[in-house]
């Protein structure tokens, strides 16, 4: 995990990026359904947090940057959400695609919500 502190005192976490050097069971699950079989020796998985007063101001991309570099040294070939993004966190996808993410798939999450599966070639 990288996580990005404040800085000042009482500082707090304002960002964490999490990168697994693998795959879930779940997000396995649902690629094999879209003919897409992932390969956790060589594919790694993604949930990022930005706090939402430090949003849109580039830190995310910054930090995405920064771990496509390192997620390359480190063997992987392909990245995919964990757990996918919401359908209708229109700022998630749109900063996803920048990265170089394209959209693969849909499903229902167990709340209700739908979530697009997203991948991307590193
Ligand atoms: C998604 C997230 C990680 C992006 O980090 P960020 O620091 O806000 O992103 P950046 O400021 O680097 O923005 C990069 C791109 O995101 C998109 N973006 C940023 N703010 C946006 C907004 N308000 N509306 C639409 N797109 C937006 C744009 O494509 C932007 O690039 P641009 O400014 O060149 O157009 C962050 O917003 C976040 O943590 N959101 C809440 C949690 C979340 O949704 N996590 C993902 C769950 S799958």
């Amino acid at each position: 995990m990288i996580a990005i502190t404040s800085g000042a005192v009482g500082e707090r976490i304002i960002a964490y990026f999490i990168l697994i050097l693998g795959i879930r069971d779940d997000d396995a699950q649902r690629y094999l359904k879209l003919n897409l079989p992932l390969d956790a020796a060589t594919d790694c998985t993604l949930a990022p947090s930005v706090a939402d007063e430090y949003q849109s101001q580039g830190l995310g991309s910054v930090l995405m940057r920064q771990l496509i570099v390192l997620s390359r040294q480190l063997g992987r070939r392909r990245m995919v959400l964990w757990g996918g993004t919401q359908a209708t966190n229109d700022r998630a996808i749109r900063f996803y695609h920048k990265h170089g993410f394209r959209t693969v798939g849909e499903f229902q999450e167990p709340l209700g919500f739908n979530n697009y599966d997203m991948i991307m070639d590193l």
